[in-house]
């Protein structure tokens, strides 16, 4: 396993990570276990996790199965930040997450999105205190757009405030639109990147295009807030179409390959990535990840090739996920 320092601190992550969105949910205690226990075997280090996912839930049942781990994790957590969450707001959130997880320091505390209403500066003076006071190691910044990572830092040097060492967003092979911005942004900062979505919520799996499936699988999209009907209008046959590519260019470069693995080679193999964050709603979904890809090295042909045939996915408009047009 390989490790990447974010920024200047002395935070070393694993080039995979854990998502735990489906953790105290879908996955339960036990899975969870598994899942933790096999992570650590394979040298992975980060856990992410958000005081949203499952209101919570996903922080609790971590804190559980982390119990006599805990040193051997960097635990990255979020809140939840919109236009009522400020100082009063970030101060209890922190409280109730070192709660849930059973520790007491975090090592990466991230709100989830920008806010539209608290003056940022209100938000970075807090989790410069946080970092003073030893609740948080460190902040990143997760889902902001290049110009409010650029603001952040510039706010952060002219008041002698922790600087964030790391953003967090998604990126795969459908969607590269941070390729232009963020990715040169975060070099020029030396801020970490974590990233999210590698299989584009399952699209890159190719589960899609197997005739009807598109009928039974819409859950993927649940967390877009759309109607069917609007979550099945992304499934275009252009779309559907670039996925069928991957999957010929992961069965032809990589053996025993496919859209999925190709999706993980091709991410691998950029060095401005830190860390992928896994993702999963069943535990063979990472055992399998853990099985298949981990310790593969990326295939130069596949990556190449994938890269040139979603070149145009560079350009579209950056998205959080607040943005529903998310293909
Ligand atoms: N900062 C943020 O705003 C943000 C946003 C999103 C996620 N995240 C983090 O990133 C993690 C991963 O994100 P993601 O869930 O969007 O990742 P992803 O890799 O794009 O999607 C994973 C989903 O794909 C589906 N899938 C189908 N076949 C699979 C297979 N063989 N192996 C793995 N997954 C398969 C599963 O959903 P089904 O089983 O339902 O098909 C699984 O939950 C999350 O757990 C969370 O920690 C952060």
């Amino acid at each position: 396993m390989e490790y990447a320092k974010l920024g200047n601190s002395d935070i070393e992550v694993s080039r995979f990570g854990i998502g735990t969105l489906g953790f105290g949910d879908k996955i339960d205690q036990r899975d969870a276990d598994t899942i933790l226990g096999k992570a650590l075997d394979k040298g992975i280090n980060l856990i992410d996790t958000a005081d949203s996912y499952g209101g919570g839930e996903s922080e609790s049942a971590l804190g559980r199965v982390l119990q006599g781990r805990r040193d051997r994790v960097v635990i990255s957590t979020k809140f939840w930040n919109d236009e009522q969450h400020d100082r009063a707001y970030i101060q209890a959130a922190v409280e109730a997450s070192l709660r849930r997880l059973q520790t007491d320091y975090i090592d990466i505390y991230q709100p989830h999105h920008p806010s539209s209403k608290v003056p940022v500066e209100e938000i970075l003076e807090t989790l410069d205190a946080l970092v003073r006071q030893g609740k948080i190691r460190s902040y990143g910044l997760s889902n902001h757009w290049a110009w409010q990572v650029a603001r952040v830092h510039a706010i952060c040097e002219e008041n002698g405030w922790h600087k964030p060492i790391a953003l967090e967003c998604c990126y795969n092979l459908l969607n590269r639109s941070i390729e232009n911005e963020i990715v040169p942004l975060v070099k020029w900062l030396n801020m970490g990147l974590l990233v999210y979505g590698a299989l584009h919520r399952g699209l890159l799996r190719g589960q899609y295009n197997e005739p009807g499936n598109e009928e039974h699988r819409p859950e993927a999209w649940y967390y877009l807030r759309e109607t069917r009907q609007q979550r099945l209008k992304h499934l275009t046959p252009e779309r559907l179409g670039l996925v069928e590519r991957l999957q010929d260019i992961g069965h032809s470069y990589i053996p025993g390959g496919n859209s999925r693995t190709l999706a993980f080679h091709w991410l691998l193999s950029k060095p401005y990535v830190s860390s992928i964050i896994l993702g999963g709603s069943k535990a063979h979904q990472f055992l399998g990840i853990f099985k298949h890809i981990v310790d593969g090295a990326p295939s130069p042909e596949a990556v190449i090739v994938a890269d040139y045939s979603t070149r145009e996915r560079r350009y579209q408009p950056y998205e959080n996920q607040f943005v529903t047009d998310m293909l």
